[in-house]
Parts: structure tokens; sequence; C-alpha cells
């Protein structure tokens, strides 16, 4: 099987470390050239020390971790504590990371790698958009070797973080904009399908009962994250959000979707970040936004793939 090359751009966040997890226990699917960080649900000192326990954790020491922008292209920045605690991944007792943080900026490496990519880049962005698009205004040429951007963002109907933006899109609208609009392969997973994936008590339980570090951790970040999301919704979980970017790849059949035209509202101070996306309008469409998940496939994936991760 080709590996995939790979690079993961995220704002650890818990659900960002369960993706980050599943593309760890996935070697002999994803040839991950590196882990990107941005500001987003915490400040980006935190979303690098962040991705770095999760590699420690994972034992994946071979993953080189950098650290991206500290704050959105133009808005003040907005976090979300409130969801994934202080930490930014509350609810388990995580390694400290032993690996250090690579000197190069993020957005040189994303730059670099697409540069030198003899195989087109696969760019799986799971934050706020803010180092891809700053790497787009930097080299808008590497547009010509990124294979396709997988992002988890957006809304067809209510949002997250305002009744009409998800947080991702809302913490850098502009930046959003930019990737949209650069002519990128762009498959968009909104809310409307992560919160079919659901993190109920039994799926928990599969993944507490995988008896290795991995998923005690995995299990304990859920059940901290579920308590506020879930009630939220009035859920009996939380939406996992970002994990299916990762399982898209891995699977894109469990996955279903149109290609529509995606636009991102920048000004409205009511609907800021608004995704806009038209499947049967007269503008050519120009991202494949999801609408359905195979939930059940979903978590036997994952399940299976975090299960395989070392043994303690
Ligand atoms: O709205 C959910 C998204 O925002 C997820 O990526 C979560 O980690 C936060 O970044
Ligand atoms: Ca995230």
């Amino acid at each position: 099987m080709v590996r995939r090359p790979l690079i993961i751009d995220c704002d650890p966040g818990v659900d960002d470390a369960i993706a980050l997890l599943l593309a760890l226990a996935s070697p002999e699917d994803f040839n991950l050239l590196g882990i990107t960080t941005v500001a987003g649900n915490v400040p980006l000192n935190l979303t690098q020390y962040n991705a770095r326990r999760i590699t420690h954790l994972a034992q994946r020491l071979d993953i080189p971790v950098y650290a991206g922008c500290p704050r959105p292209v133009l808005r003040a920045p907005v976090t979300a504590e409130h969801v994934h605690g202080q930490t930014g991944l509350d609810g388990a007792d995580l390694p400290q990371p032993t690996q250090p943080l690579q000197p190069h900026h993020a957005v040189a490496f994303l730059i670099d790698q697409c540069k030198a990519a003899q195989t087109p880049i696969t760019l799986a962005t799971l934050g706020p958009l803010t180092n891809l698009a700053v790497a787009l205004i930097q080299a808008p040429e590497i547009v010509n070797t990124i294979d396709q951007v997988v992002t988890m963002g957006g809304a067809l109907g209510r949002g997250n973080v305002t009744p009409n933006a998800e947080f991702n899109i809302y913490a850098d609208p502009h930046a959003a904009q930019i990737v949209v609009e650069a002519g990128l392969k762009l498959t968009l997973i909104p809310l409307d399908v992560t919160h079919q994936v659901i993190t109920t008590p039994e799926r928990l339980a599969a993944l507490e009962n995988l008896g290795n570090s991995v998923g005690q951790a995995a299990a304990g970040l859920l059940r901290y994250y579920g308590q506020r999301e879930g009630e939220c919704y009035g859920l009996a979980g939380a939406p996992l959000h970002d994990p299916c970017v990762i399982a898209y790849l891995l699977q894109p059949d469990l996955f279903s979707g149109r290609p529509m035209h995606l636009a991102i509202e920048t000004d409205s101070p009511l609907c800021l970040g608004r995704t806009v996306a038209d499947p049967n309008g007269d503008k050519s469409a120009n991202a494949m936004i999801l609408e359905t998940v195979n939930a059940p496939a979903f978590y036997q994936l994952l399940t299976e793939r975090l299960g395989g991760l070392h043994r303690d």
C-alpha cells in the first residue's frame, strides 16, 4: 500500500488529540511528515506542548512537532478552555513530552515540505486555518503540490460557538476565506457530520477496555470533554469532530457528500464565520462538503486502531 504523505495542522484540544492518536496508530497508511500547531482551543504555547504530549503517549517520537501562528490573521483571538479545560487536554494524566519542539516555524515547514514534495501532500486541518492561509499568502505556488486539504470546520446548520458559526472557522474567518478561494482540492467536514458520531458511554467503555495506556487516556479525555459538549446539546456524549478527518482519509467510504460552492462570511457581526454552502447555485463547486458518516463503523475503526498502539 502506498503510504499517503500527510501533514496534520491542529489545535489540541481533546478531539484533536484523538485524531492525532488515530493517525499515529496508522503508520501503514500515512507517511506523517509532521504535526503543525496553531492557536485555537487554547493558546499556541499549549497546543504545541499538547501535540508533543500526544506523540509521547503514542510512542511516536519520530514525528516532529512545529509551532505556527499564535493569533488569527485579522480578528482578535478566541479560545475554548470551557470545552477542553485550562490545559487543553484536561481529563487524563498525560506524560510530559521528552521530544523538543522543532525550531522552524510551522508555516516555513509547510511551505518547505510542499515545495520539496515528490508526491503531492495531503493536509489534514483540525483547527483554525491560520497556518495554511499564511503559507498560501507567502508561497501561493504550493497549491500545485498539495494533493488535497481535508478540513474539520463549518456548519450548514447551527454553529457551536455562535448560532451561525463553528469554532475553527469563527476563530479565523479570514484565513478560512483565503483557503476556500485558493483553488485547492478541499473537503470540508462540518458539524452536520461530526454530530453524527457521539461519544456514548458504550463507545467510551470500549476504548477504556483496550488494555493499553492510550485507551485509558482517550477514555479519560473524552469523558471530560463529553461533560460539557454533551450537556450543551443534551446528548449522551460529545460529537467527536477532528477524528472524522483522519477516518475520512483512512476509509472515505464511511462518508458521503456533495460538491458545493462554499463561501465564508467575514463581515457580518451576527454571521461572522458562517460557511455558506450552495449545492445548486450557478457558482461552480469549490469544495466537497460531507453530509453523512457511518458512525458504528467510524468507532470500530477508531477503537481497533487505538487498540493497536503499543501495549504497556
Ligand atoms: O468546532 C469544533 C472544532 O473546533 C474542533 O476542531 C475542536 O477541536 C475545535 O478546534
Ligand atoms: Ca481542533
